[in-house]
């Protein structure tokens, strides 16, 4: 699945627009909120893309390891990384090239939406994450305004969701439930919000009566 080479260039313009940013600071708050990331921490980024998780949970102070199967991607995120301790490879969730029991947390943002196998891929990263460890899944919420967006007609014609798999809370939640520790809904806003109506103060009264269109799960690996 290397589709995103092709978009690679264009990805992070997304972030300049207001509504980008806005959905950026959002779902951040959400993911962070359920993994909290330490310093210190030896975490997986697993399709890190452009590296801009990769490089906020490094600015936490986690040596991160970020993983993608789009050189194109990984490219951009080696050139914006600087100094900090990150490590980029080449590299299929599915198939990991690490020893059991290697990270002490696993992350992954926006990436299980072009996960065919849940099940398989979760499996994946629960090898790789230590007994007592972290895995924190951030997906777009199939039932939900945004999950309908991506769903229409345009995106899955011309754009990467057509290779999307859109999957609901409850789906995601059904996989290892008996290890699943805390699950949030955020982005509650519309996707056809005018610009000047984009706040927080309307994120939240959207919440009262419409389901977030980005789902966060938080699996711990149990220590056996
Ligand atoms: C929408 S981007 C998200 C990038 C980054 N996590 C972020 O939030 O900005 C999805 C990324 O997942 C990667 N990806 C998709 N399937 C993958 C797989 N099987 N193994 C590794 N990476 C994969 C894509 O190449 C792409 O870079």
């Amino acid at each position: 699945m290397t589709i995103f080479n092709e978009v690679a260039t264009d990805y992070d313009q997304w972030y300049a627009t207001k509504m980008g940013r806005f959905v950026d600071e959002v779902e951040t708050a959400c993911a962070f909120e359920l993994f909290m990331p330490q310093p210190d921490q030896k975490i997986l980024d697993v399709g890190c893309g452009t590296g801009n998780f990769s490089i906020k949970l490094a600015e936490k102070g986690a040596m991160v390891t970020g993983i993608d199967v789009s050189e194109e991607m990984l490219s951009i995120a080696r050139n914006k990384t600087g100094a900090l301790p990150i490590t980029y490879k080449n590299m299929d969730l599915y198939k990991l090239e690490f020893e059991d029991n290697t990270f002490d947390a696993v992350f992954s943002m926006a990436a299980f939406e072009f996960v065919e196998f849940p099940e398989r891929a979760l499996g994946e990263l629960f090898r790789v994450l230590k007994p007592g460890g972290k895995l924190m899944v951030g997906t777009i919420h199939l039932d939900s305004s945004w999950g309908r967006l991506y769903t229409s007609e345009y995106f899955q014609k011309e754009t990467v969701f057509k290779h999307a798999v859109f999957k609901t809370l409850e789906e995601m939640a059904a996989y290892y439930s008996e290890t699943l520790k805390q699950m949030k809904e955020c982005l509650f806003l519309p996707p056809d919000t005018p610009e000047e109506h984009i706040s927080l103060e309307n994120e939240l009264k959207f919440s009262a009566n419409s389901r977030g269109g980005f789902i966060c799960l938080l699996w711990e690996k149990p220590r056996v």
